[in-house]
């Protein structure tokens, strides 16, 4: 993905906001990048013109080689339904639809006839991916948080894309829930998928290798970096509940000796 002076202005009758003035970015192949900013900076704004869902009031935006915008409107329809999968902060899956159908509804956007056996493979095979093969039949009200972004980041892989787009995946979260998306998005990452988050939280960044700041519309800085490893920091993890809870027996042998068989 490359950027050259990118803008976009937003009329709205008598105001123009300029909300993005001008980006210059290139994103490799397999990267994992985090787009950070304060509210406003343009993120969103960003992330719509880098998905094909927005088209940029100047600039160039290069796809694969591909100029995005000497693409017509279904020739760029299809470049999104291929290349691209997205994330969003609030889910957005349908109601009282289970999440195999959530997950079913890219793939009968397609314009190549898939046979409903072939659909229902697919998206089990993609539900099976981020861990949630027997909660295909569970509506999103019978899923937790972290379980429904789940359903939709399996929603956005079962068109197998090579980009996945996160507009703040784990805005909605608590952190260890969090951490298992992040560590979810860094399985896809080795797996080759490009990855750019949007994300407010510098703790959440950090498991990223890469980190763009934007401010009023244009980058501010643009930082490589290690990466945190996710399952890491879950396998650290303690709770604070647990941590406080008293010892039910404190001559006992403990959890961590009870955990290894230990007899008392
Ligand atoms: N559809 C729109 N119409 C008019 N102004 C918009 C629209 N979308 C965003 N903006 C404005 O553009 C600027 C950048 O917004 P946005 O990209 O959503 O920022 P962020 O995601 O960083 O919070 C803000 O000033 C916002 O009010
Ligand atoms: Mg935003």
């Amino acid at each position: 993905m490359e950027l050259s002076g990118i803008t976009r202005t937003y009329d709205t009758g008598a105001v123009h906001v300029k909300a993005l003035r001008g980006i210059d970015l290139t994103v490799e192949a397999g990267e994992f990048l985090a787009i950070m900013g304060p509210s406003g900076s343009g993120k969103s704004t960003l992330m719509n013109v880098l998905g094909c869902l927005d088209r940029p009031t100047s600039g160039r935006y290069l796809l694969d080689g591909i100029d995005v915008a000497s693409l017509a409107r279904s020739k760029l329809a299809r470049v999104r339904n291929r290349t691209l999968g997205f994330v969003f902060q609030a889910f957005h899956l349908l109601p009282r639809t289970t999440a195999r159908e959530n997950v079913e509804l890219p793939l009968l956007y397609r314009e190549e006839e898939l046979s409903w056996k072939e659909i229902h493979r697919r998206a089990a095979r993609a539900l099976d991916q981020v861990g949630l093969a027997d909660r295909m039949d569970h509506t999103p009200n019978e899923l937790s948080g972290g379980q429904k972004q789940r359903v939709a980041i399996a929603r956005a892989l079962v068109t197998e894309p090579r980009i996945l787009l996160a507009d703040e995946p784990t805005g909605n979260l608590d952190s260890r829930t969090s951490l298992e998306i992040l560590a979810l998005l860094q399985d896809l990452n080795e797996e080759g998928i490009t990855i750019l988050m949007v994300t407010h939280e510098p703790d959440v960044a950090a498991f990223t290798s890469r980190t763009v700041r934007l401010r009023d519309g244009l980058l501010r800085s643009d930082r490589r970096h290690d990466a945190l490893a996710a399952r890491t920091a879950i396998s650290n993890w303690v709770d604070e509940d647990e941590d406080d809870a008293p010892h039910t027996d404190p001559t006992g042998p403990g959890p961590a000796a009870e955990a290894a068989g230990v007899d008392a």
